[in-house]
């Protein structure tokens, strides 16, 4: 396991019982540090507390509610006298933004600028934000560094977009911030124990999830958006990393924060390469042992054809890089759907007669 600094501190992971928060959590608790869990639970589910106590092995601090109750964000702050912040706490599906915007700004915007509110009133000034490679766009060269230049094509990527832009003249204005921005490529995967993972609510928007529930039964076959991008076998290419790569680089810049940090850093986490739709399916059936059925449809709207990362930054200022590979990736989805699959089934055979 990644080791930190090794000065324990304490951290709010708002967002803490989400995919990539959980999985921070125990990235984390391994390297001593104390994490207090602060989630609405709008896109998460409340059991993922006592997965981590089983996984870490100590009782959690979980505190529900909305980074947007700044009084208690606050509140929060002080009585756990917290050193950094992680902020994960947000809406993040592409096509949902387009249909509703407004909720995606008050969420995303208006929700870190409640969490800058409270933590400049706590005078707590360490701050990790998750942002996303969707903000660069279209590529303009590849692979893709931190320099690249930044727009988005839908209301999701701009309010990742204007939250980079706030922390920055945040950052200005005072230059006593020590502010990490992370942008993710494509987070796939979860836990060794299988115990926590992607739970998308109803039918998954993402690549994985979505080819774990063709392997498990549960969906009937996989839609290929478009086989005819300019690709090696046409299908679109993107930076899969998997989550506990992505979790030990937050640790990474914690420790970056708290010892050599100079005001606002950009980061990309992403493994450097890219793999296409039908390798990602290919790599699968080799982990699940079945094949994966497929028909090839059209272009999802909005869709580049290529995506992956120049992780050198991280790498050189971070100290960090990734460790799993793609059979590591497939084989821990794999292993969660097994796992949820086997609760969801004994869920039901217990459930009482009739209900
Ligand atoms: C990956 C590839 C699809 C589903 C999105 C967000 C990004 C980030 C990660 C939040 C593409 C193809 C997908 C399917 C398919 N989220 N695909 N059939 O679009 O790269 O990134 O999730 O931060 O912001 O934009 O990820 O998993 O949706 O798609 O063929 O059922 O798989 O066309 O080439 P994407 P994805």
């Amino acid at each position: 396991e990644w080791k930190g600094s090794g000065k324990s501190l304490n951290i709010l992971l708002t967002g803490g019982t989400g995919y990539i928060g959980s999985h921070v959590a125990v990235v984390l608790a391994a390297a001593r540090h104390r994490t207090v869990l602060f989630d609405n639970l709008a896109n998460s589910q409340r059991d993922v507390v006592d997965k981590l106590e089983t996984i870490i092995g100590q009782k959690q601090t979980f505190v529900e509610g909305d980074v947007r109750d700044t009084a208690l964000v606050t509140a929060i702050l002080r009585a756990h006298a917290i050193d950094a912040v992680i902020h994960f706490a947000g809406a993040k599906a592409v096509g949902e933004s387009v249909a509703k915007p407004i909720e995606y700004y008050a969420n995303n915007v208006k929700g870190g600028i409640s969490l800058l509110e409270a933590m400049n009133t706590a005078q707590v000034k360490n701050l990790v934000f998750s942002s996303s490679a969707t903000v660069y766009g279209d590529p303009h060269y590849l692979p893709l560094d931190e320099e690249h230049p930044v727009s988005a094509t839908n209301p999701y990527g701009r309010t990742k977009l204007h939250m980079e832009e706030i922390l920055a003249d945040v950052v200005r204005a005072d230059p006593s911030w020590h502010i990490a921005n992370l942008r993710y490529f494509n987070p796939v995967g979860g836990h060794d124990s299988g115990l926590i993972g992607e739970t998308p609510n109803g039918i998954p928007n993402n690549l994985m999830p979505y080819i774990a529930q063709v392997a498990s039964g549960q969906l009937p076959f996989l839609r290929v958006f478009g086989n005819d991008y300019p690709t090696p076998d046409g299908t679109g290419v993107r930076d899969y990393i998997h989550v506990m790569d992505l979790a030990e680089g937050h640790l990474a810049a914690i420790d970056f924060l708290m010892t050599r940090s100079t005001e606002l850093n950009t980061f990309n986490l992403g493994t450097g390469r890219g793999y296409s739709v039908l390798e990602m399916v290919h790599a699968f059936e080799k982990a699940c042992g079945s094949p994966i059925p497929y028909h090839i449809m059209p272009r999802r709207p909005g869709d580049i054809a290529t995506c992956y990362a120049k992780v050198d930054k991280a790498a050189d200022l971070l100290g960090w890089n990734c460790r799993r590979n793609l059979d590591d990736m497939c084989a821990s989805i794999w292993r969660f759907q097994h796992r949820t699959a086997d609760e969801r089934s004994f869920a039901l055979a217990s459930a009482p007669e009739g209900c």
